[in-house]
């Protein structure tokens, strides 16, 4: 006898999806704290890409063209000088506590994604391949920003322009998907809060199991896992015993040491293919190039000689995490502009090269409002003493409100001069 076919056997019946917690109110209560959440970490992860300097000739991104995208792209300030660690301690942050309310959303609707036929209609099938965009473009989003935060570099190509591409693709979607869904979640919430009405709709179980937890339990997993996620992450932007509570930070468990360059290193000096020999006094000079071929090559020591200044300002890095303040000493980058030639309220923008010969941000684009900056140094010291191999030595740049890469270190060289700008 051969076994008889079950069609309620297979994922396209309604009947195979047979939890009772699934149900219009499930799905809307997730989605409206996606809303909140997801538009947040849009607006900062636009704000992030900004403040690359995405614009200056193809240096720091090397998408030729941001056409339309790139409307919005402005000359990111340099105050306040936590500006950058706010955003983007939020972005990452934020993505990653919401982890938890997306696997739950998408468990959620998961039967609908099975749904026969394909498409019942012209208008079905466009919200259908929206969907799509939808769900592949969060996956996308979710998964190259985690690993990229977890230091997985794996991507084809720089993770800037995959990240940025990918959510605008993301973020179209959803908003359609807002407009076409975000009145039925209100009007389920409603229904939900007053509990006049039984709960009714496609995702409703037909053949509902028996119930392994409350829905009010099942609230509570999803918040507590992001809860966890958010103790476990958030002390990233933090310094001191807080910073030991960020388990899941790649550099979480790693000491900083201590003494005056006892803080966040990202790459060490050795990780960047830097010798000892070529920082040494007889080796390293750094190289400043102005207009009309202007020039000058200094030593540490000559450095020295110039004019100091004083700032205390932190680092910030894409990943998420930064450091407090920390007091630095050097020359102000627009004085090292007078020297080639240009006043310094008057100083273009700079193309600064590192002596490093691995990894990305071998060289970076900074704009004239920051090298203008008086805060902004080529540093020399940091906490009262000659920066640390890892944090830079011979001379750093330090930035302002700036992302930590562009804060180049083990400079060799700095070329002054009005950067073509990328349309958009
Ligand atoms: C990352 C964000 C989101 C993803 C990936 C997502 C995904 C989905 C998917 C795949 C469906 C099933 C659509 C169908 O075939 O009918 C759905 C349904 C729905 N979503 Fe979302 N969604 C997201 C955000 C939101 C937001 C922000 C809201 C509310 C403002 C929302 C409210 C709804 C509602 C009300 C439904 C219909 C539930 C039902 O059929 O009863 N979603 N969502």
């Amino acid at each position: 006898m051969s076994p008889k076919f079950d069609p309620d056997a297979l994922p396209t019946s309604p009947a195979f999806w047979r939890s009772p917690l699934r149900g219009p109110w499930f799905t809307s209560a997730l989605g409206v704290v996606l809303l909140f959440g997801i538009t947040v970490l849009f607006v900062t992860g636009l704000l992030s890409y900004a403040a690359y300097n995405p614009g200056l000739s193809p240096v720091n991104d090397k998408t030729p063209d941001k056409g339309l995208l790139g409307f919005y792209l402005f000359a990111w300030p340099t105050r306040p000088s936590w500006l950058y660690r706010l955003t983007q301690g939020v972005h990452v942050t934020l993505g990653i506590t919401l982890v938890p309310v997306l696997l739950a959303k998408l468990w959620s609707v998961v039967p609908k994604l099975f749904a026969l036929p394909p498409a019942r209609s012209i208008a079905h099938a466009l919200e259908r391949i929206s969907l799509l965009l939808l769900v592949g473009g969060v996956l996308f989003e979710f998964v190259t920003g985690v690993l990229n935060v977890q230091l997985e570099y794996v991507f084809p190509g720089s993770f800037y322009p995959l990240h940025f591409y990918g959510a605008w693709v993301f973020f179209g979607a959803f908003a359609v998907h807002v407009v076409l869904r975000g009145p039925a979640a209100v009007r389920n919430l409603r229904d939900m809060r007053s509990g006049r009405q039984p709960e009714s709709g496609d995702l409703v179980a037909v053949r509902p199991a028996a119930p392994t937890m409350s829905r009010r339990g099942a609230f509570a997993v999803v918040g507590g896992a992001s809860a966890l996620l958010f103790g476990t992450t958030v002390g990233r932007g933090f310094d001191g015993p807080l910073r030991r509570t960020a388990l899941l930070a790649p550099h979480g468990w790693a000491e900083p040491g201590s003494g005056p360059g006892g803080f966040q290193v990202n790459k060490t000096a050795a990780a960047r293919g830097i010798a000892a020999d070529e920082v040494g006094e007889d080796a390293w000079r750094l190289v400043v190039t102005g207009p009309g071929g202007r020039r000058a090559r200094l030593s540490r020591d000559e450095l020295l000689q110039l004019p100091l200044h004083s700032a205390a300002l932190p680092i910030a890095c894409v990943e998420g995490w930064s450091t407090g303040d920390q007091l630095w000493r050097g020359v102000r980058l627009r004085d090292l502009a007078e020297l080639v030639g240009y006043a310094a309220d008057e100083a273009p923008d700079a193309l600064v090269e590192s002596l490093q010969r691995r990894g990305a941000f071998r060289r970076a684009a900074l704009r004239a409002n920051q090298i203008r900056d008086p805060r902004s140094l080529l540093a020399l010291e940091v906490n009262g003493a000659a920066l640390t191999a890892d944090h830079g030595y011979p001379a750093r740049i330090i930035v302002p409100a700036a992302p930590g890469v562009l804060n180049t270190k083990w400079v060799a060289r700095i070329e002054f001069g009005d950067l073509g700008k990328v349309a958009g």
